[in-house]
């Protein structure tokens, strides 16, 4: 069956974040959802299931829970026991009750910058000191590298997490398996837990393969809470279901003492969601990954050719691009001037931290009807500066 991503479909009166935030004169490619339906057999499940009327509480999804092993197994060659899965809402809440799991109020929590905003916020919310460990883009390769020495000179006594985001969100990077190992390593012999976001890991692009950490070796998945989701893959994000998976016990029992009393788990209708997901939509993903690539290249052609002064990274993964405007000579802030002057929404680069602030981050899971009209207003835009 062949799936259709080209349809514009409106989102608005549906209370899309997305699309409800800015005036409807604004395109808006920022939050991180896609304007594509979802696959008919999810569709088709929530529909059966809300059929029966009665929505009472619910037990973790065996179908659920055998498609995440069984994935993880085709995938990764990584085999995962049915109790080292602890289902939760979301990656957010899984980060934020993975650092109230392992550190004591007034210890430090590193991640890699610029990053996802929301990371900022888990330390903050459990009164947990931050360190940056900014990836260095490499001119000559044009790519974000891992600074390990900066990494490991920045941990301190204190230090208890590392929270991982691979693929990487903004900078599209899917870490090889020597980056993670160089890592894990580092984490080891530090005593670093590792919490690694890797809901991403679906979306990624020909001639790159992800690699989940925790199934590098014994030693990393020992101290590793990996998070997964179907949520940005089959765009469910709505539904709130995520995975933890967690191969040590301990470690696992403190997760889930930090998890009580503020989760119970995942709603049955995201659980629905979440099996059809994983176990009938591998065509639908395979077709999205194949639209979403070549939206990938039709902006990275379309700024290189209409917008130069616009710098853009090899985007390996992920439907977002991470676009430096520092050398656009633009006004304002890049956020607030292609607001203004193309309409079209776009996230603040500061928001993904200090440096970062002549940044905006721009989402292509999108129509190419409406990426091109995008990309047309910010260029028009960038002429007249
Ligand atoms: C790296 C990363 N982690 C987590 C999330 C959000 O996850 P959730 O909605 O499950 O909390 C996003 C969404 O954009 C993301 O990009």
């Amino acid at each position: 069956m062949n799936y259709d991503f080209d349809t514009v479909i409106d989102r608005h009166g549906t209370n899309s974040i997305k699309w409800g935030v800015y005036p409807e004169d604004v395109l808006p490619l920022w939050v991180a959802d896609t304007d594509f339906a979802a696959a008919p057999p999810i569709v088709e499940r929530i529909k059966k299931r809300i059929a029966h009327p009665i929505y009472g509480y619910t037990m973790d999804s065996p179908e659920l829970v055998s498609a995440v092993q069984d994935r993880m197994r085709e995938r990764y060659d990584w085999e995962i026991n049915r109790e080292d899965i602890v289902l939760v809402p979301g990656i957010v809440s899984g980060f934020n009750f993975a650092s109230r799991a392992i550190c004591e109020p007034g210890e430090s929590v590193i991640f890699q910058t610029p990053i996802y905003p929301p990371f900022f916020a888990a330390p903050a919310n459990n009164q947990l000191r931050t360190i940056t460990n900014p990836l260095v883009f490499d001119r000559e390769q044009e790519t974000y590298r891992i600074d390990f020495e900066d990494f490991e000179q920045k941990i301190q006594k204190d230090t208890r997490l590392f929270i991982l985001c691979n693929p990487h969100n903004p900078v599209g990077r899917v870490f090889s398996p020597e980056e993670l190992t160089q890592l894990g390593e580092i984490c080891c012999q530090k005593d670093l837990i590792i919490c690694s976001d890797e809901i991403h890991s679906d979306i990624i692009y020909n001639g790159h393969k992800h690699t989940p950490i925790a199934a590098l070796s014994p030693e990393i998945a020992r101290r590793t809470i990996t998070l997964i989701a179907p949520s940005k893959t089959f765009n469910i994000a709505g539904f709130s279901c995520s995975v933890a998976i967690i191969q040590n016990p301990d470690l696992r029992e403190r997760f889930t003492a930090a998890c009580k009393g503020f989760c119970s788990g995942v709603s049955f209708i995201a659980q629905e969601a979440g099996a059809a997901a994983y176990t009938e939509c591998e065509d639908w993903l395979t077709q999205m990954n194949r639209y979403l690539e070549g939206n990938r290249d039709f902006l990275l052609d379309t700024i290189a050719r209409e917008m130069p002064a616009v710098h853009t990274n090899p985007i390996e993964a992920t439907y977002l691009a991470w676009l430096d405007c520092s050398d656009a000579g633009l006004p304002d802030k890049p956020h607030a001037f292609f607001l203004e002057n193309a309409k079209v929404g776009l996230n603040d680069g500061a928001a993904f931290g200090t440096g970062y602030e002549k940044f905006v981050r721009l989402n292509f899971g999108t129509p190419r009807k409406i990426l091109a009209e995008a990309l047309e207003r910010m260029s028009r835009a960038l002429k007249k500066v």
